[in-house]
């Protein structure tokens, strides 16, 4: 299970309420300056993975998009949310979790080590 918090003037809250699905992509140091456009940007003025000609598919389990440059892309479905203060939280049941193959080894594990992540 995981966790994201989201403030529902963010253009990603509807999406996340409507479709009750989300991914988490683990972003590697490399992709710093996406990061700081994707995290400063609103989609509600314009699509922000065209805008930065990113990489994406769609996810296997949800009814989300998958960022195909990050190396851990995790797939949720909402199964509860509540809005105690700022952020609503949502509570996602993890169904898949994406790793590219250069990091994993022999038997599955992950190389977190590897992967130089943000
Ligand atoms: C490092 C970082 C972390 C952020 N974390 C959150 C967060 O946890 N929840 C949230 O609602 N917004 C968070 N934000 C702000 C949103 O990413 C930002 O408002 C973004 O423009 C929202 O895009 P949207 O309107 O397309 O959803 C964060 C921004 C940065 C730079």
């Amino acid at each position: 299970m995981v966790m994201v918090g989201i403030v529902p003037s963010r253009f990603s809250h509807h999406m996340v309420k409507e479709t009750g699905a989300f991914v988490i992509n683990l972003p590697k140091k490399s992709f710093q300056k996406e990061y700081n456009y994707l995290g400063s940007r609103s989609g509600r003025n314009g699509d922000k993975f065209a805008a930065l000609d990113l990489k994406w598919e769609d996810a296997e389990y949800v009814n989300a998009p998958i960022l195909s440059d990050c190396p851990v892309s995790i797939e949720c479905t909402v199964i509860e949310s509540s809005q105690p203060g700022t952020h609503e939280l949502f509570i996602g049941k993890v169904e898949a979790v994406h790793v590219d193959e250069e990091y994993l080894d022999e038997k599955g594990n992950i190389l977190w080590n590897k992967m130089d992540l943000m």
